[in-house]
């Protein structure tokens, strides 16, 4: 099998790296900025501060603040119309997911100059986006170090995936100062998306060594520090958070994401709910059902995992993997179900069989049927185990409480 592996995107981390930005900006000849961010990170302190820095490197700063869960497709296209009109020459996303796929789509569609949802997909734009530096407040998504950008399509309800070599971000400030701010029970749900992108990876059909090392290295130090990070006040367990969702997803913007990101779209899309509720209930259950065709990555994971391995047969190992990934939760105070409300028990069928266009369709994914789904018709992965719409039924189900 052929594979490649491409990061451009440089990475400066460490205390204090947010005094950078100004710098950085220069370095990509950076003139008039597009500061992207969201209601409650625009009042940080630490936001403040990336603005003088812009200031003071003679970078003249317009804002868009207003940034919400999703990145949604029409604040991308009227905010990519303000920086052609205004002929802003980069974007700064200071933020989490949501904000650094808002940021990253205004990008795209400034200099592609066609509205994001026709540049959902893979390469489905022909121009480089305008040179981006990504500031994460939440340890998570990665989306610092990802050509990918997640929207919200808001009329045909649809969650969209587009991207590609043109859209890697310029550049990505680690500093554990953004994450200080953040309640628990808010910094819990990127980390565990980023724990269900080194894991993903991990299991993708399409890993490579190299995407191996950097996932393996990735779930240790998050299973390491996720703790700490998230329960007590250790700037040093925040900074190697950080840095380990970023390499999470240098893993799978390579490897790819499988089954728990290809099954939570539709919930994301359908039925609102959390892009991190969604994939990490289901990671467990992707865990147990993938391993059970790669048994060489069996203990390597475990031990990743922090299970102690010694005298367990290669199942048992399988389970303590997935049952290591509950006990995480229970400490964090992240679910193992889906609350009826989430995940309603009579739409269950029709979850799985929207789930079959996969993650990475983009936009064709409005022309797809589910009633012409069937049981044995697969999911579009790149997972290493095929799965049908009956076995995600099945694994929808068990997460139902
Ligand atoms: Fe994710």
């Amino acid at each position: 099998m052929i594979t490649s592996f491409y990061m451009p995107t440089r990475i400066v981390s460490g205390s204090g790296a947010l005094a950078t930005l100004g710098t950085l900006a220069r370095d990509l000849k950076m003139s008039r900025v597009l500061v992207v961010s969201d209601p409650v990170i625009s009042a940080q302190g630490f936001h403040a501060d990336a603005l003088a820095a812009l200031s003071e490197a003679g970078i003249t700063v317009s804002r868009f603040d207003e940034c919400g869960i999703d990145a949604r497709c029409s604040h991308i296209d009227d905010q990519g119309e303000r920086v052609r009109r205004d002929r802003i020459d980069g974007v700064v996303c200071i933020g989490g997911g949501s904000v650094m796929c808002t940021g990253k789509g205004i990008a795209i569609v400034a200099t592609n100059q066609k509205p994001m949802a026709e540049c959902t997909g893979v390469g489905q734009f022909d121009r480089k986006a305008l040179p981006m530096i990504m500031v994460p407040t939440t340890a998570g998504s990665g989306s610092e170090v990802s050509q990918w950008t997640i929207v919200k399509d808001e009329v045909r309800h649809l969650k969209l995936l587009g991207g590609g070599p043109l859209s890697f971000p310029d550049a990505a400030i680690l500093d554990p100062v953004t994450l200080r701010s953040l309640p628990m029970h808010v910094a819990a749900l990127p980390a565990v998306d980023a724990l269900t992108h080194g894991v993903e990876a991990y299991l993708s059909g399409i890993a490579s060594p190299l995407t191996d090392a950097v996932a393996l290295a990735a779930v240790r130090l998050q299973a390491a520090s996720l703790r700490a990070s998230i329960n007590s006040d250790d700037d040093r367990a925040r900074e190697n958070n950080l840095v380990a969702s970023c390499m999470a997803n240098i893993a799978c913007g390579n490897a790819r994401l499988g089954h728990g990101h290809a099954l939570s779209l539709p919930l994301e899309g359908h039925l609102d709910l959390p892009h991190p509720y969604g994939v990490g209930v289901l990671l467990p259950h992707v865990v147990t059902f993938n391993l059970a065709v790669l048994p060489a990555k069996v203990r390597p994971l475990a031990e990743a995992l922090e299970v102690e391995t010694a005298g367990l047969s290669r199942q048992e190992m399988i389970s303590a993997c997935a049952d290591a990934i509950r006990a995480l939760y229970a400490d964090i105070g992240f679910p193992t179900r889906f609350t009826p409300g989430q995940l309603p028990r009579d739409r269950v069928r029709e979850m799985a069989q929207r789930a079959v266009p996969g993650l990475y369709a983009g936009i064709a994914a409005k022309d797809f049927d589910p009633a012409s789904a069937n049981d044995r018709t697969l999911i579009a992965s790149p997972a290493a185990r095929k799965m049908t719409v009956r076995q995600a039924e099945e694994i929808f189900g068990l997460c139902v409480a």
